[in-house]
């Protein structure tokens, strides 16, 4: 995970630098570093245990010298635990180049050995170190830092994005990717190095990706990406859609709370565009691939954590318009169960950072067995929509808080827009239904605002439960999923127990967990969507309040039968039941939010968690 940054240029490099961190700070938090070429020519590092403030204080204090040279590094250990010693950069023996680190270096060990056994010696236990003494001996060999950088890469395994200073070579930073992101920034003499565009967006919205096995060198003059023997490599830019402005909390509590007040831009952002004059759905992006998605039998969605629910929600939608079968599969187990995947397969992978490692597996292993892979994702040109055959992109702008919440009614968004399509595509669904359900998702952002002006009582709700030391959620259908999303925020946010489970199969085992006072937030379909399942969800309430579950209703307005048996109602605009998913979470989101907030924890950096994961 970690966030990596570097700058050449005419600023001062530690503000870029500082700024860069703090807006990559949401990829991890253990510990921050930075390492500066001075104007006299000499490397100076500052590395702190603990979130950026500690580090920021600690410059503030004791200023580094004046630079216009460096690079920075906020950590998500793996190797070794969140120390100082361990905290990145590290540097050569000489202490005279410095390395940062994003991802594992599966045979650190090895070369660990080698470098010992010629004498040298270590200061962390991280897998970083090795190829910091390594590039430190290939730069006393050679006494070229973008050659030795080039030896040292090609001896890596595993996953790494890597950047290099030498003091010797004030204007240059190289960087190399393998499995991990980097971006470049470019500017007007001055270029930039991120893990994404948010490291260097206040600056320039002009980017280039470096591509998976390439490096990249920056001067303040210019960009030169290469592959890993060296040969150049062409490049083209992008232009960054947001600015600077849509990743500040803008006087929002927390990057989440703001988040969740974006929701319903998010969902109209990504149906913008997609929509064409007779109310059907055309998606740009897939046009000239009708072929491709007539061919497909089936469909398998790849994806993790949220992300994974919001595949599970549309799982639904996509089967009830196309009739294709849907498979919904956590990235890192479908990746080593020996999945039946082939030609005739559609892996949809759904990731808000577009970095999941488990996901990125998952997409390169159904590529390789012949699989068509569509990619659903937040973030322009990151890894995963670059190694599949398409990508529909989601327009939920910059998600900074670790808890997804945007992303995630964007994720559905865009699944609901590619089934329609799809249904489109195979004459599935008439046309009259297409509109109609386009219309419907239209609709969706007006009832998100609306569900949102519950705020204040949700956190009501969520003050007077700050003790609670357990929460259930049940739900059926659409709902299901929803249930297992809202326990994971509360896991995520307020670190209590919370459990999502089918309401049905309560009876099967769960409902053994309800003793009175026990608090279970139940998702209740709408009764004019099936009244069938309406009666069967109500039956469940009755069953767990008649053994002292305290129950908190999710209902559509006007639903009095819930009314009897439930401790609070929160109520939701009225929706078919397909769409109701997309108001139905927002306020176990809210619910969560608040609870860590009465807790007094961190709402945007939860413990031991990190926005993008990008280890296996
Ligand atoms: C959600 O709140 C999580 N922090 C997490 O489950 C996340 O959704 C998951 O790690 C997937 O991330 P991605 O969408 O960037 O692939
Ligand atoms: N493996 C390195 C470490 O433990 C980098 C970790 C990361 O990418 O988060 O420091």
């Amino acid at each position: 995970m970690c966030g990596i940054v570097g700058y050449v240029g005419g600023r001062a490099s530690i503000d870029v630098l500082m700024n860069g961190l703090k807006r990559l700070e949401y990829r991890g938090y253990d510990s921050a570093g930075v390492a500066v070429i001075a104007e006299d020519g000499t490397l100076s590092t500052r590395k702190r245990a603990g979130k950026l403030a500690v580090l920021s204080e600690d410059i503030a204090e004791q200023p580094l010298p004046d630079s216009t040279t460096g690079i920075g590094h906020t950590r998500w250990a793996t190797h070794g635990g969140p120390t100082d010693e361990n905290a990145h950069p590290h540097l050569s023996a000489d202490g005279k180049l410095a390395v940062i680190h994003n991802g594992i270096i599966e045979n650190f060990a090895a070369i660990r050995d080698e470098l010992a056994g010629e004498g040298y010696t270590f200061a962390s236990e991280t897998d970083t170190e090795a190829a910091a003494i390594l590039l430190g001996r290939e730069y006393e060999r050679t006494g070229d830092l973008r050659e030795a950088f080039k030896a040292v890469v090609g001896r890596l395994d595993g996953a790494f994005t890597l950047l290099a200073v030498h003091q010797d070579e004030p204007d240059l930073v190289v960087g190399a990717r393998q499995n991990s992101p980097l971006v470049v920034g470019l500017g007007q003499d001055e270029n930039f190095l991120g893990s994404d565009v948010a490291a260097f967006v206040e600056y320039t919205r002009f980017a280039l990706a470096v591509g998976e096995g390439e490096m990249v060198a920056i001067t303040p003059e210019g960009v030169e990406v290469t592959d890993f023997a060296g040969n150049p490599v062409q490049s083209t830019p992008f232009e960054v859609q947001w600015d600077a402005s849509a990743a500040e909390k803008g006087g929002w509590s927390s990057f989440m709370a703001k988040e969740i007040s974006e929701e319903p831009d998010a969902v109209a952002n990504t149906v913008r565009g997609r929509v064409a004059d007779d109310g059907t759905v055309r998606i740009p992006e897939l046009e000239g691939l009708d072929d491709l998605f007539r061919d497909i039998s089936r469909v398998i969605i790849v994806a993790c954590g949220t992300a994974a629910y919001s595949g599970m929600v549309s799982k639904y939608a996509i089967e009830s318009w196309t009739r294709l079968p849907v498979e919904v599969a956590l990235s890192h187990e479908f990746r080593y169960s020996d999945p039946v995947v082939d030609a005739s397969t559609l892996v949809v992978s759904i990731s808000q950072s577009g970095e999941t490692m488990d996901t990125l597996m998952a997409v390169k292993y159904a590529a390789e067995r012949g699989a068509k892979t569509l990619s659903i994702c937040n973030t322009q040109g990151a890894t995963i929509p670059r190694e599949s055959d398409a990508v529909v992109y989601t327009h939920a702008g910059p998600e900074v808080a670790v808890a997804s919440t945007k992303a995630f009614v964007a994720q559905i968004t865009a699944l609901y827009l590619f089934g329609l399509h799809l249904a489109s595509v195979r004459g599935s669904l008439s046309t009259e239904k297409i509109i109609e359900e386009t219309a419907e998702l239209q609709a969706v952002p007006e009832k998100i605002a609306e569900v949102l002006t519950q705020h204040d009582e949700i956190a009501q709700l969520a003050h007077w439960m700050s003790d609670t030391r357990s929460v259930l959620f049940l739900g059926r259908h659409v709902g299901y999923p929803i249930a297992l999303e809202g326990a994971l925020k509360l896991k995520e946010l307020a670190y209590i127990h919370a459990e999502g489970f089918a309401a049905g199969e309560l009876k099967h085992g769960p409902i053994a967990l309800i003793e009175p006072g026990q608090p279970v937030f139940v998702m209740v379909p709408s009764p004019r969507g099936s009244q069938t399942m309406h009666a069967k969800i109500v039956s469940n309430i009755q069953e767990i309040r008649a053994r002292g579950a305290r129950v908190i209703a999710i209902a559509e307005e006007g639903d009095v039968a819930v009314l009897p048996y439930a401790d609070s109602v929160i109520r939701v605009p009225l929706a078919s039941p397909l769409f109701e998913p997309l108001l139905t979470v927002i306020p176990t989101q809210i619910f969560a939010m608040e609870l860590s907030e009465a807790k007094g924890l961190d709402v945007d950096q939860p413990r031991n968690l990190a926005k993008s994961v990008t280890v296996e």
